[in-house]
C-alpha cells in the first residue's frame, strides 16, 4: 500500500499544531515539511525552527524537502531540529554526493529530487546511496499547481531502475496530487504521495486519505 505526506505548507499555520495533528489522526504516514529559500524557488516558507518547534507534538516520520541552493549550508541545522528524512534537489548542488553523505552522517535518512526539467540520468550515479527519490510533479515553489504528466516517464524509469540494480529507494511524487491524479502515479510505480492542497481542503481528511491509499 502507498504511504501518504500531507504537506503542511498548506496548512493554516496560525494553528499549526492542531491542524497537524488532526492530519495525523486521519491516517498520514509522514509529514511532509517544505523549505524554500526565495532562491532556489521564487517562494519563501519556514525554516528549522518550526521542525523544532513541532518535533515535540508527535513522533511520526518528518520528510523534510529542501528546496533551498547550497542545501549543505543547511543540512546539520535541519537534522538537529528533527528531521527523519532529508531530501535535497539535484538542480541545488554541486556535490549531491557529499550532501548525502552529510545526511547520512547525522542518522538521517537521505533523498535526492529531480524537478520536472531534469531527467532521472542527472540522479543514477546516487541511485544507490538514498533512501527516497522525489519526482516533483509540479514546478517547486507553490501548492495549489496542476499535476505535470511528463513526470509519469520518471516514476516508470526509476521503478524499473530499482527493479534491475536492486536499489532500496521509495520513489515519492509531490505537487498537484489529488483524488485523480493519485491512481495515476501508483500506476506508474510511485510509493509516497505528497499531497497538501487537496488534503486540508478535504471535508473529511480520513477519507480523502483512505481513499488515496486503497
Ligand atoms: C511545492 C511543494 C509541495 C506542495 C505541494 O513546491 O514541494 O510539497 O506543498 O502542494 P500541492 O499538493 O497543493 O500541489
Ligand atoms: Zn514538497
Amino acid at each position: 500500500m502507498v504511504k501518504i505526506a500531507p504537506s503542511i505548507l498548506s496548512a493554516d499555520f496560525k494553528r499549526l499544531e492542531a491542524d497537524v495533528s488532526d492530519m495525523i489522526q486521519a491516517g498520514a504516514d509522514y509529514l511532509h515539511i517544505d523549505i524554500m529559500d526565495g532562491t532556489f524557488v521564487p517562494n519563501i516558507s519556514f525554516g528549522p525552527m518550526v521542525i523544532e518547534a513541532l518535533r515535540p507534538t508527535t513522533d511520526l516520520t518528518f520528510d523534510v524537502h529542501m528546496m533551498v541552493q547550497d542545501p549543505e549550508r543547511y543540512v546539520d541545522e535541519v537534522a538537529k531540529a528533527g528531521a527523519d528524512i532529508i531530501s535535497v534537489q539535484v538542480e541545488a548542488t554541486k556535490h549531491i554526493h557529499r550532501v548525502i553523505q552529510q545526511i547520512h552522517a547525522n542518522d538521517v535518512k537521505a533523498g535526492v529530487v529531480i524537478n520536472p526539467g531534469t531527467p532521472v540520468s542527472a540522479l543514477e550515479a546516487v541511485l544507490a546511496d538514498v533512501e527516497l527519490v522525489l519526482v516533483m510533479t509540479v514546478n517547486p515553489g507553490f501548492g495549489g499547481q496542476s499535476f505535470i504528466e511528463s513526470t509519469l516517464e520518471k516514476i516508470r524509469q526509476l521503478r524499473q531502475l530499482r527493479e534491475e540494480h536492486g536499489y532500496q529507494y521509495e520513489i515519492q511524487v509531490d505537487g498537484g496530487i489529488n483524488d485523480k491524479t493519485a491512481d495515476r502515479v501508483k500506476e506508474a510505480g510511485a510509493d509516497v504521495l505528497v499531497s497538501g492542497s487537496y488534503l486540508f481542503a478535504s471535508a473529511d481528511r480520513a477519507q480523502a486519505i483512505a481513499e488515496m491509499k486503497a
